[in-house]
């Protein structure tokens, strides 16, 4: 079983996400580290809980982290994700306690802790935490096994602003931070991500499912839905986060490049732009596999599956 963290900032899509890995036997979640993004940190830890207690799982760890990026005010995304983050379903609230300690502790301990090359980090939010752990201990990247990031965009530009995707916006000083630092790294691009659409058929698909869960993401996706189809004209919501825990399960659904990859800090136009040499035409070192294709019907078939043993 490969252990993974994941660094997340729920966020339907984030939800999704994690039931999938929650879902995943081949999946050892070591721990949910929450991270302000799509909205505050109160609420990305409590809708952290409210994913596990759906998913029948409070003995998850849920640790609480960063509430503000490296050096600039959060920038927030409930014209996407509705005021909690979580809106299209009305769920209970979290009975379950969040851990006391601080994600960041938490993430530099658990990569002491454990063996080196055994745990891998899945980042479906801004890498505050990720780039706060790396700072105050250097010692722990050459024991991470690798991030797995949805993040960034090449082809597909932006989503957040013309130049730049949500995750890497919100923080560029840690995204910068993550890609220099020397850990092996895997990137979902929106080039991948907007390709990974909840159509009707796949949204009936959870629906069908006839449980709770089915329920909640098929709920979830329409509430996004609304947001995306208007926004972009195409046939559903792209379903962001949760190609990271898919390719952790079927790496063999997306393909792309081992290119270099460095994310702009300082022009004010294109501010957290990720800059992926995909044509290698520097000599920059290769820092990344950025991926630039995928299966989408493959990955709902296991999405569907998956979700359907929860
Ligand atoms: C990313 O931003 C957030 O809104 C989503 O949860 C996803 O992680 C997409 O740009
Ligand atoms: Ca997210």
């Amino acid at each position: 079983r490969r252990k993974i963290i994941i660094d997340t900032d729920p966020g339907q899509d984030d939800a999704v996400a994690i039931l999938l890995a929650l879902a995943s036997p081949e999946l050892e979640v070591l721990g949910l580290t929450c991270v302000a993004g799509n909205v505050a940190l109160e609420l990305t830890a409590k809708n952290a809980r409210v994913v596990c207690e759906l998913a029948g799982r409070p003995d998850v760890a849920v640790f609480a982290g960063a509430e503000a990026p490296l050096s600039r005010p959060l920038k927030t995304a409930e014209h996407v994700h509705g005021r909690t983050g979580l809106d299209g379903i009305a769920l209970p609230e979290p009975a379950m306690a969040l851990r006391d300690r601080h994600a960041v502790d938490f993430l530099i301990e658990t990569l002491r802790a454990e063996p080196p090359g055994a745990v891998t980090l899945c980042t479906l939010g801004p890498l505050t935490n990720i780039a706060l752990a790396l700072t105050r201990a250097p010692d722990i990247a050459p024991r991470i096994a690798e991030i797995v990031m949805m993040g960034g965009a090449y082809f597909e530009v932006g989503n957040i602003t013309p130049a730049a995707e949500f995750n890497i916006h919100v923080d560029p000083e840690a995204a910068a931070t993550v890609f220099r630092a020397g850990v092996p790294k895997v990137v979902m691009p929106l080039d991948v991500t907007h390709k990974v659409l909840t159509t009707r058929p796949r949204v009936e698909a959870f629906r069908a499912l006839g449980t709770p869960v089915g329920h909640a993401v098929a709920s979830w996706t329409d509430f996004f839905e609304r947001f995306d189809m208007a926004k972009y004209g195409s046939a559903g919501a792209p379903l962001h986060d949760p190609c990271v825990i898919a390719y952790l399960l079927a790496p063999g659904l997306f393909s792309g490049r081992h290119v270099n990859v460095e994310i702009e800090v300082d022009s004010p136009l294109t501010l957290g732009m990720s800059v992926a040499d995909w044509w290698r035409v520097t000599d920059r070192a290769p820092n990344a596999m950025f991926m630039g294709d995928v299966d989408a019907e493959g990955v709902f078939a296991l999405l569907t599956e998956r979700l359907a043993r929860l």
